[in-house]
């Protein structure tokens, strides 16, 4: 979490880094803070949004063509302007932006102020910009060589550019275990947390590697070296991506137009690795490992949030087309359990970001054990992508609303797709059988669309019965039961609406007490091997005066007849009914959060990219 921009070139830096600040918004957006250079080195912070700390420097000077900028998702210390970065060294000659968790800080700061150094925030970034002051002090050496020398010292994550009051031309950047772009411009340069600041700048970038320097000067080459001195060359790719993708188009959200992508971006996540006429689906990561992956013992797959529940539906569909065990973990309780991990299994790992700090960890932990890993990724070039041993993207393009919705989409997609290669190669489908489910599949983002429109009022209709609820209750089964959770959460994350996802079933065994008539319960309750069962749970929580909204396929006149609301969707195949069935309730939480006021697309205490663990 926290967002990074800096700029060095021969234009006004100011415009570019609060419009950087803007794009990396999503990634903490609780204080912000810029430092400029013109002769003299301004340092303007603010708690709140970056438009709170726009207006304030509206009336500063904000001159200067070199300038770091922050966008800050508190970790150490609350949210106020003191603590808000960038930080600057005791004589203030340096000036750093941080994103990460320096760990062994308290140490750090201990042995700085035997050194005679104040310190005037609570965080751990501070720690480390009056830790490069001294080495560089003590040993006169180069910004440089004093960075690199600091970071040795230091246990944690960070990604941190350096600004030096005595040398304007220069910045220093660095990383480890959080991300770091660099933008090459004609005579400028621009870093970045990610590509959205640097896009409508340049398209030839450099990502940073872990441990690496990079040392970035006015009118030369970039130079990158890592800890240990060795030079890199550093390599220069183009980004894909369009500015327009970081624009509403016209959407009062980033969280409804991401919604409304979806028939397209689930498209986009199928292109030119299936093809529903001659019936075949091929995934090019899949290739090379192909073998490994058929002849496995058993996958495990890592996520958190809205990934994890994705990795669930993703352990359905492995079980059910490909007969392959599937555990789900959640990234962080894995690596911490001493877990289990062969090198006959098949480590998956998914994540919208490619940066999410747990999933990574679990991630490497899984490599340490020798079993092939495989990412599931949106961010093209994210540090899960690259540690992977193979992986497919998701192809979603960016996702800005805090609350993910055309990413899980995505990943559904992608398991889907997986599952149907791994049941055909392993014999556990036939081939009309694999053939009419890749024809289903293809058929998706229509049905996508046609519901959209179709439920899209119905939907708002059905927020404003329940805006004014304290708790609502989620509940599905089999297929359905993973959406239950992502519904729920949904709700929590951006209408702050106490909610809970349950099986069914298992309502029976507590949250069965809660059901009143003031108790919004929400069913999915789809056509396949699970209706009747839930149809009974439906009459349970109807017979304690609970109020029933139900997720239907379409003419269902048995539900219908028993549910207070019904939304109705598409009929498709059950394995792929969840890429149905999640559209309205994205669409029910969007709107009810709308209707209470509440910030859809940032979300208060989120942010979302967890760099953090
Ligand atoms: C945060 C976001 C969620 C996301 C989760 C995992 O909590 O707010 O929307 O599902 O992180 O992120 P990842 O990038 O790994 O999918």
């Amino acid at each position: 979490m926290c967002g990074i921009v800096a700029y060095i070139g021969p234009r006004p830096a100011y415009p570019i880094l609060i419009k950087g600040l803007h794009r990396l918004e999503y990634r903490g957006y609780d204080s912000a803070g810029i430092a400029l250079q013109n002769g003299r080195l301004n340092i303007y912070k603010k708690k709140g949004k970056v438009s709170d700390l726009e207006e304030y420097a509206a009336q500063q000077d904000t001159s200067g063509n070199v300038g770091i900028g922050h966008t800050r998702w508190a970790t150490h210390g609350k949210p106020d302007d003191i603590n808000a970065h960038p930080h600057a060294s005791g004589n203030g000659r340096l000036v750093l932006v941080h994103n990460g968790i320096i760990e062994n800080y308290a140490v750090l700061k201990n042995a700085l102020i035997n050194h005679s150094h104040a310190f005037q925030s609570e965080t751990d970034t501070e720690v480390l910009v009056h830790l490069i002051e001294e080495i560089q002090e003590r040993g006169q050496l180069s910004l440089e060589d004093a960075v690199q020398q600091a970071l040795t010292q230091v246990q944690g994550a960070y990604a941190i550019v350096v600004m030096d009051r005595n040398d304007p031309d220069l910045l220093v950047a660095a990383r480890k275990s959080s991300p770091l772009v660099i933008g090459i411009g004609e005579d400028e340069f621009l870093i970045a947390s990610d590509a959205t600041p640097i896009v409508e700048h340049t398209k030839q970038v450099v990502y940073l590697d872990d441990e690496e320097v990079a040392v970035v000067r006015r009118n030369a080459p970039l130079r990158i070296r890592d800890l240990r001195n060795q030079e890199k060359d550093p390599i220069v790719q183009e980004i894909e991506l369009e500015i327009e993708q970081l624009e509403k188009g016209g959407y009062p959200h980033f969280m409804l137009k991401e919604i409304f992508e979806q028939p397209s971006t689930i498209a986009e996540c199928m292109r030119g690795r299936m093809n529903a006429e001659e019936g075949w689906v091929r995934l090019g990561g899949m290739e090379e490992y192909k073998k490994r992956m058929i002849n496995a013992q058993r996958m495990i797959i890592l996520g958190c949030g809205t990934s994890w529940h994705a990795g669930m539906i993703g352990e359905y569909l492995f079980e059910d087309l490909a007969r392959l065990p599937v555990e789900v973990e959640y990234a962080s309780e894995f690596r911490y359990r001493n877990p289990v991990v062969r090198e006959s299994d098949i480590v998956l790992a998914i994540s919208q970001s490619g940066e999410t700090a747990d999933t990574l960890a679990a991630l490497q932990l899984a490599k340490e054990y020798g079993a092939l890993t495989y990412g599931i990724v949106n961010v093209v070039g994210s540090s899960i992508a690259r540690a992977t041993d193979s992986g497919s993207y998701i192809h979603v393009g960016p996702e800005i609303g805090v609350a993910s919705t055309k990413a899980f989409t995505g990943q559904v997609t992608m398991l889907g797709m997986m599952a149907l290669i791994l049941g055909y190669e392993r014999g556990y489908l036939g081939k009309s059988q694999y053939q009419r489910l890749v024809q289903e599949l293809a058929l998706v983002p229509k049905k996508v669309e046609q519901l959209l429109y179709q439920c899209h009022d119905q939907v708002k209709y059905i927020a404003g019965e329940f805006k004014n609820a304290a708790n609502a209750l989620y509940l599905g089964r089999g297929y359905n039961f993973p959406i239950a959770l992502e519904g729920a959460l949904k709700l929590k994350e951006i209408s702050y609406v106490h909610a809970e996802g349950y099986p069914a079933a298992e309502m029976k065994h507590g949250p069965i007490a809660l059901i009143d008539e003031n108790m919004p319960v929400f069913v999915i309750a789809t056509n396949g091997s699970t209706h009747d069962k839930i149809v009974s749970n439906i009459q349970e929580v109807k017979s304690r005066g609970g109020i029933v909204t139900a997720v239907v396929t379409e003419g269902d006149e048995l539900i219908k007849g028993m549910a207070d609301y019904v939304i109705e969707i598409p009929a498709t195949e059950e394995p792929f009914t969840p890429l149905l069935s999640v559209v309205p309730l994205q669409l029910l939480a969007y709107y009810i959060a709308v209707m209470r006021g509440c910030n859809v697309d940032q979300p208060r205490n989120l942010a979302k990219s967890v760099t953090v663990e």
